[in-house]
């Protein structure tokens, strides 16, 4: 019988540089027109919980969408990646990560999980329940940025990169751009990215899929002011922003914005600055694109990346594709 292998964790995001680029980013969005935030700010503890939340929501069907794919197709992918080493990008809480190690200890190549995450004590709590409820796996935690830090994933062994929820959505084409070419200059020839998106679809359902009727996301939204008042000395009258979600049709894009309800100045203390909304002003919190298949695999294949496979779920609402670094 395999034994418990304890976890273990690298830090490379530490909290004097996390606040350091919080600092930098938050100036830089706060005096940009229009005002914005990028969405790395909402998942300290309370926000990854309400993330948590989120995904068990009746509205929220990503999440749902995408296990049904993992369930239905995890060990005919695992078996095409031949992978020793599973990488996950923004693993969260992992939840999804476990249909996925199910079916390498099935097909007997459970070995090494290396989850990547901003917030450690999400990060680390998932890798000491995975580590017991995995034995023989060795789980290798990395705080981190993944627009910064793809370089320290190990390069050693045949790799598996699963970048799951859509998150690559969140980031606008320029930034996707960006992130794979580092991705694809990280990894070695034969290596695999495993990459969940949200797919294209009727506006009413994707608007409240990012509206729902009992408030979470509009909390989940809130929580970046909650985040630079605490953080940054920030007076943000946190009840006075209501949270919008709308359909960008040009650009393929929900958008979550935070829209002032007063004429207000904010001050930010500890960065000594002071920010004026306007009465209905809005502030850009995060973009989630939606695609196409083809509109993917043409973003894949300019970054250097060959669709092996690919696997929609039943309704049609999400896509998996498996894409190799040839
Ligand atoms: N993959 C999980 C969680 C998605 S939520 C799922 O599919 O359900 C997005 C996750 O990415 C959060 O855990 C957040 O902390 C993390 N994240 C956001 N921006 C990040 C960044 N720049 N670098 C690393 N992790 C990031
Ligand atoms: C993490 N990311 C893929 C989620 C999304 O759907 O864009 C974040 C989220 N924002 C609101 N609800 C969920």
């Amino acid at each position: 019988m395999p034994t418990v292998i304890p976890p273990t964790i690298e830090v490379h995001l530490t909290e004097a540089e996390l606040r350091t680029a919080m600092e930098t980013d938050v100036r830089d969005g706060l005096t940009a027109t229009p005002k914005q935030l990028p969405p790395v700010y909402f998942y300290d503890d309370r926000g990854s919980r309400l993330f948590d939340q989120i995904t068990r929501l009746p509205e929220y069907y990503p999440t749902r969408a995408e296990r049904s794919i993992l369930e239905a197709h995890a060990k005919d992918l695992v078996l095409q990646a031949d992978a020793d080493v599973l990488v996950e990008l923004g693993a969260g809480t992992c939840a999804k990560s476990r249909v996925l190690l199910d079916a390498l200890r099935d097909c007997g190549r459970l070995g090494r999980f290396v989850p990547l995450d901003v917030s450690e004590t999400t990060l680390w709590a998932a890798a000491r329940a995975l580590a017991e409820e995995y034995p023989g796996l060795e789980v290798h935690a990395v705080v981190g940025d993944f627009h910064r830090h793809l370089d320290r994933l190990g390069a050693d062994r045949r790799r598996l990169v699963a970048f799951l929820g859509g998150t690559i959505g969140n980031l606008d084409p320029a930034g996707r751009r960006r992130f794979l070419a580092d991705l694809v200059a990280t990894l070695s020839p034969g290596d695999r990215l495993l990459l969940g998106t949200d797919l294209v679809k009727a506006e009413d359902r994707l608007v409240a899929a990012y509206d729902d009727a009992s408030g979470v996301t509009a909390e989940f939204n809130r929580n970046v002011l909650h985040v630079l008042n605490r953080e940054l000395g920030a007076d943000f009258p946190t009840d006075r922003f209501a949270h919008v979600a709308r359909w960008n049709a040009a650009e393929n894009r929900i958008e979550m914005w935070l829209r002032s309800l007063d004429a207000s100045r904010i001050s930010l203390r500890d960065l000594d600055l002071e920010v004026a909304f306007a009465a209905g002003e809005a502030l850009l919190t995060e973009i989630s694109t939606k695609f196409t298949p083809a509109g993917l695999e043409a973003e894949l294949g300019a970054s250097g990346l060959a669709v092996e496979s690919r696997w929609t779920s039943d309704g049609g609402e999400f896509q998996l594709t498996l894409a190799r670094r040839p």
